[in-house]
C-alpha cells in the first residue's frame, strides 16, 4: 500500500503530526497538500519538542523527502524562519525539502486585511492570512512561488493588488496602507533564499508513486473545518479533507490506497463555531489541563468536549476512511465516567446525521451513552492486550458505531508511546 492520506477527522490538533512523524519511518516521501502556517503539528522526539506549521513533519527522519503541494498557501517569512530554527536543532533540509511552482504566497497584505476583518466578523481565525490568500488564489489575483523567479510578474501583481487592498485598507478599514516596493524586495529577497526548493512538485511525487515508493499525505486542519463540508462558516478556507490531496498535491485520486483519519478520544476545538459536545465546566479545564489543550500556534486555549460520534460519521462519510487512528487515551485516564455522544435532540427530534444548518448545531443538545472510565494509566501503553478492560470497551464502541477499523492507538506524546494493531504501510 504505498500511498497513505493522514486526515484529521474532527476540528484540527488530533495528532496528525505525531502519527505522520510515527508512519514516516516507512515512507519515502511525505507531501503537505493543503492550508498554510495555520497548522501547528507538534513531534516530540526524545527529550525535543518540534512545532511544525508548512514543514512535513517528515522532516524529523533522516532522508525522506518532504513536499509542501501546490495546495499550500506559504508564507515565506514563516518558513524561513522554521527552516532555521529545525537547522539550528540539526535537521537537514536542504536535501529533502521541495516548493511547489504553484504554490500561492500570503502577503502582507493578506495579514492585514484578515487583521482588520476579524474586527468586524469574528471567525477567530490563527490571523495568518489563510482567507485572504485563498481568496485571492480564488479571484485569479493571487501571487504563486513561481512568480518570485519573474521580478517584472511579481511587481506587477504587487501593485495591482495593493491598488485595491490600500482603497480598502484606508477607505473601509481606517487603517494604514502598505507599500509597494518594500513588499517587492522583501520577497525578491525571500526569492534568492528560496529558490534552491522549487520544483515541479507533481512531476516528483507521480514518479515517485509510480516507482513504488511509499508516499504520506499529511493533512492539515481537521475535516469539521473543510470549507466545502465543515462548519461554514467557522472553517478554515482550503479543503482539508481527503480529496484535497489530490488536488492539492497533483495526484489522481485512483492513486490514493489508503486514507486514515486521526481522532483525538475527545473533542477540542480552538476559534469560534458550533461545537455540541464542549464541557464548559470543570471536566472541560481538567481536560485542557491534562491534555495540554493550547494551541501550537497561537497559543489560545482550546475548548474541550466529549467524542461526538455524529460529527465523526460525517467525516468518515466525506474523507472514506479505511482506517482510524485514536490519539490521546491517556488523557481520558482516571476521569470515572465518560461520555459519547451517539446522537444530538432538537426540539422533540434525534438527529443522527451531522446537520448542515448552523442554526440546529448551535442549539442542539448532544445525546450521549455513558461508559465507565479506568483507573489504570494507560501512557506508554504499547501492546493492545495491556489496554484496561474498559478502555478496550469505549474504543470498541467507535469502531462498532463508525464501522472503521482502528489501526493505531496513541497512548502518550512520544514517537514510542504508541499501539500498532494493523499497520497501514
Ligand atoms: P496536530 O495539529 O493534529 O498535529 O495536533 P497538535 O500537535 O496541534 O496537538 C496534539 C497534541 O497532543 C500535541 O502536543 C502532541 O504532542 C500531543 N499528542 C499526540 N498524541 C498524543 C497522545 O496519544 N497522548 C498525549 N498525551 N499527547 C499526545
Ligand atoms: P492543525 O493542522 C485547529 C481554525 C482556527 C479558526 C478557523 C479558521 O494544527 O490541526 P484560519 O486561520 O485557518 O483561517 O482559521 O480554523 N484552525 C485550526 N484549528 N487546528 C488547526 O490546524 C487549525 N488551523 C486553523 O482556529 O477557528
Ligand atoms: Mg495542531
Amino acid at each position: 500500500m504505498p500511498t497513505v492520506v493522514i486526515i484529521g477527522a474532527q476540528w484540527g490538533d488530533e495528532g496528525k503530526g505525531k502519527i505522520v512523524d510515527f508512519l514516516t519511518e516507512k515512507c519515502d516521501y511525505v507531501v503537505r497538500f493543503q492550508g498554510g502556517c495555520n497548522a501547528g503539528h507538534t513531534v516530540v522526539v526524545g527529550d525535543e519538542k518540534y512545532i511544525l506549521h508548512l514543514i512535513p513533519s517528515g522532516i524529523l527522519h533522516k532522508n525522506k523527502k518532504c513536499i509542501i503541494g501546490n495546495g499550500v498557501v506559504l508564507d515565506p517569512g514563516g518558513l524561513l524562519k522554521e527552516i532555521e530554527t529545525l537547522k539550528n536543532k540539526g535537521i537537514e533540509i536542504d536535501n529533502n525539502l521541495y516548493i511547489a511552482k504553484h504554490c500561492h504566497l500570503i502577503m502582507p497584505y493578506h495579514i492585514a486585511i484578515e487583521e482588520q476583518s476579524e474586527k468586524k466578523k469574528k471567525i477567530g481565525t490563527t490571523k495568518k492570512g489563510i482567507g485572504p490568500c485563498y481568496t485571492d488564489k480564488i479571484a485569479r489575483n493571487g501571487v504563486r512561488m513561481i512568480d518570485l523567479l519573474y521580478p517584472e510578474i511579481l511587481k506587477n501583481k504587487i501593485q495591482a493588488n495593493l491598488e485595491v487592498i490600500n482603497f480598502l485598507l484606508k477607505n473601509l478599514y481606517n487603517a494604514e496602507s502598505l507599500n509597494a516596493e518594500d513588499i517587492f524586495n522583501q520577497y525578491m529577497n525571500y526569492g534568492d533564499k528560496l529558490k534552491k526548493y522549487i520544483a515541479d512538485t507533481d512531476i516528483l511525487i507521480n514518479e515517485a508513486i509510480d516507482s513504488g515508493k511509499n508516499v504520506l499525505f499529511e493533512g492539515a486542519q481537521g475535516s469539521l473545518l473543510d470549507i466545502d463540508h465543515g462548519t461554514y462558516p467557522y472553517v478554515t478556507s482550503s479543503n482539508t479533507v481527503a480529496g484535497g490531496a489530490c488536488t492539492g498535491a497533483g495526484v489522481s485520486p485512483i492513486k490514493i490506497n489508503s486514507i486514515i483519519g486521526v481522532v483525538k478520544a475527545y473533542t477540542t476545538r480552538v476559534g469560534g463555531g458550533p461545537f455540541p459536545t464542549e464541557i464548559k465546566d470543570e471536566l472541560g479545564e481538567y481536560i485542557r489541563q491534562k491534555g495540554g489543550e493550547y494551541g501550537a500556534t497561537t497559543g489560545r486555549p482550546r475548548r474541550c468536549g466529549w467524542l461526538d460520534l455524529v460529527g465523526l460519521r460525517h467525516s468518515v462519510r466525506v474523507n472514506g476512511f479505511t482506517g482510524l487512528v485514536i490519539t490521546k487515551l491517556d488523557i481520558l485516564d482516571g476521569i470515572d465516567k465518560l461520555k459519547i455522544c451517539v446522537g444530538y435532540k432538537y426540539g422533540s427530534r434525534i438527529l443522527e446525521e451531522f446537520p448542515k444548518e448552523l442554526e440546529i448545531l448551535e442549539n442542539c443538545t448532544p445525546v450521549y451513552e455513558e461508559l465507565p472510565g479506568w483507573k489504570e494509566s494507560t501512557r506508554g501503553i504499547k501492546n493492545y492486550e495491556n489496554l484496561p478492560d474498559n478502555a478496550k470497551k469505549y474504543l470498541q464502541l467507535i469502531e462498532d458505531s463508525l464501522k472503521i477499523k482502528i489501526q493505531i492507538i496513541s497512548t502518550g506524546q512520544k514517537r514510542d508511546e504508541i499501539i500498532v494493531k494493523e499497520s497501514p504501510l
